[in-house]
Order: structure tokens, then sequence, then C-alpha cells
């Protein structure tokens, strides 16, 4: 009918997922597991195509592979329900960024502020501006419309590349198709959740990348280092505590991971939240900073430690994904390619 929903979403396979991926994105993937039905299809990638846009050691990369898809069984993914698979095990993504690239404008891709930042400064020949790099939200657009994806969840740094993909795929529609196909043109759905910061550099995002990892708290983190990298967290001298992320963007940040850690605490919002601790010593606030967090990332620890030590049961999880995702993927493949005259 014309109501199934198709979801797809992705992360990058560069490391353990951190509490920012997880406020930011991973929850929602399996509260939107959990709370649909069967008519809702859940398609979620670990990209490591993308992972490749930047050099990485290839033992370490295929390690983080493994690990990266136990955490998504640990969060609570279920392969039975949701399709989670390795990008790079479906071609069919690959090929339809090929198509799409012959589609794309350069000059568009040149200015996403995610191109901009990576290579900002860097001047012809720099190692860095790579081709892939550059083009990666065609690969992302390829990702997501090869498998007819209506709704897409991202975090907010996402949308350009969101916005980028619907245009590719209604320019791809005016020209080859009757104006509605082959492409389905999907919709963004921004995480509610806020970007989570870095704990010891609050004007940067929480990321798998930051060179510091005492900067993220990662969802394998012992109760001990989740405790050590909160009371380290960056903060400022200013007298009690206020929500102003401008201006005290480190107790802005543990206020913001306090707050959607206990799913509001029964606060209206951060500011409240906020207005409530007034009067507590810093060290009070991490230590609720510290408890949230920690009932947040126990669960998840503790069946990830089982299941990375079941090789047949990710070896299968990533078969089976494979599968799904080939399937998913060659009807529209196969549009496309009618369209064009391939
Ligand atoms: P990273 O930037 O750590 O490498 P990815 O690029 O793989 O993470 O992103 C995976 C998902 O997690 C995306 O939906 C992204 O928007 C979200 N995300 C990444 N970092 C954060 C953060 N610090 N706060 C909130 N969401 C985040
Ligand atoms: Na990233």
């Amino acid at each position: 009918s014309n109501s199934l929903k198709v979801i797809f979403s992705g992360i990058q396979p560069t490391g353990i997922p951190h509490l920012g991926n997880y406020l930011g994105a991973l929850r929602q993937w399996v509260h939107l597991q959990n709370t649909s039905d069967d008519s809702t299809t859940l398609i979620y990638s670990l990209v490591d195509l993308h992972a490749i846009t930047l050099r990485q050691p290839p033992a370490q990369l295929r390690q983080w592979k493994r690990e990266s898809l136990a955490m998504l069984l640990a969060i609570g993914l279920d392969p039975k329900r949701s399709t989670i698979f390795h990008q790079s095990t479906v071609p069919a993504h690959a090929e339809l960024m090929w198509i799409l690239s012959c589609q794309a404008s350069t000059g568009y891709l040149g200015r996403m502020t995610q191109w901009k930042d990576k290579t900002s400064g860097e001047k012809e020949g720099s190692e860095k501006l790579k081709l892939g790099l550059f083009s990666y939200p065609v690969l992302q657009a390829s990702d997501v419309l090869v498998h007819g994806a209506t709704h897409v969840p991202v975090g907010e740094d996402q949308a350009q590349h969101l916005e980028f993909a619907r245009e590719v795929a209604r320019g791809f529609n005016h020209v080859y198709g009757d104006g509605t196909g082959p492409l389905m043109v999907p919709e963004t759905i921004i995480s509610s959740a806020k970007r989570v910061m870095s704990l010891t550099d609050p004007e940067a995002k929480m990321s798998k990348s930051h060179a510091n990892p005492k900067s993220r708290i990662l969802l394998t983190d012992s109760e001990d280092e989740i405790r050590g990298k909160t009371n380290a967290a960056v903060t400022d001298s200013n007298a009690g505590v206020s929500y102003d992320p401008v201006q005290r963007p480190g107790v802005s940040n543990l206020i913001d991971i306090l707050y959607h850690c206990t799913k509001g605490a029964g606060f209206a919002d951060q500011v409240a939240l906020a207005k409530d601790l007034d009067g507590s010593s810093l060290r009070v606030v991490k230590q609720r900073v510290s408890d949230a967090i920690e009932g947040q990332v126990r669960p998840i620890r503790e069946r990830y430690q089982e299941i990375i030590s079941n090789d047949q049961l990710l070896d299968d999880a990533s078969a089976e994904g494979m599968l799904k995702a080939t399937i998913s993927a060659s009807a529209t493949l196969a549009k496309v390619k009618q369209a064009i005259g391939l």
C-alpha cells in the first residue's frame, strides 16, 4: 500500500560508538524498531565504504566493523526485525553511486559544509583532497535511494547531505522518470536529541575521530571509566549551575547529557533542569551525570560483552543482513538501469 514506510540510516564503523552516536542516532533506531509494525521496513547499515574516505589501517577497520555490528545488536536491534548489514557487502550501493555521480553537480558538492570544514586551508595537491571525500554525499544519497527509503533519521549535522540526496532524486526523476519515479524522495527525520559535545573540548561535537579518548564516553566504557571521564569534563569557573550553551558550553553539555540520559528527568527542558541543579556543586552535578550515563550504558555494555565473543552470532547476523539488503536494493537498481538504457 502507499503507507508503507522504509526507514534507512547508517553509521560509520570507525570505532566503538559513543554516547553522542547513541543519544543522537542509535537510541532512535531501536525506538523506531520497537514501536513500528510490519508495514515499516527498517534498514540500518554499517557504512564501511564511507569509513575509507579517510585512510584506515586494514586490520583496525576489520575489527571496528565487527565491534560496530556487535554494538548494534547490543543496543537492542534485532536482525530478524531490522536489516543490519555492512554496506560493502551489497554492491548496489556503489553501483547506484556511479550512476548518480553522472547526475550530481560538482558545484553543489563543493558547497557542502562538511567538505569545506574537512578541507579548509588545504592546498591543491594536498593528501586530504580525495575524490571519495568530495563525492561521498553521492554515496550517502545512493545508500538511501537504493532501498527506496521514505524516512531517514539523522543527526542535524547530516541534514544538508539528506537535502542533497532529495535533490539528486528529484533531478534524476525529472530527467529519466515521469516526475514521480523511479527514485523515492525521502523525508529527513532530525533527531530531537541535541548534539552531544566533546567532554574535553565542548565547542566541538563528541566524535569517534577526536584525538583525545577522554573526549568521549564509549558504549563499552566501565563504570569507573564513565566516572573518570565525566569528573574530568571541562566546565568553567562561573558560580552556580545554569544552562547557556554559548557562554557555558561545558556545563550545558553535561546538563544536556543528564537531560537526555534520563529522558528529561521530569523537567520540561534543560533550563528547568539547570534551575533545579543550581545550588549543587559541580562535583555533585557530575555525580548525577555519571549515574545517568551509567544507567544507559550498563545494559548495553553487558550485552556487548556477550555478543563480541560470539563469532557465530556475528557471522550469521552479517550474512542475514547482506541477503536481506541485497534483495531490498535490487528492485530500485533494476528500475534505474532500465530508465537510463543500461
Ligand atoms: P562520528 O561523527 O562519531 O564518526 P558518524 O559520522 O558515524 O559518527 O555518525 C553516526 C550517527 O551519529 C549520525 O546520525 C550522526 O548524526 C550521529 N552523531 C555523531 N556524533 C554525534 C554527536 N556528537 N551528537 C549527536 N549525534 C551524533
Ligand atoms: Na562523522
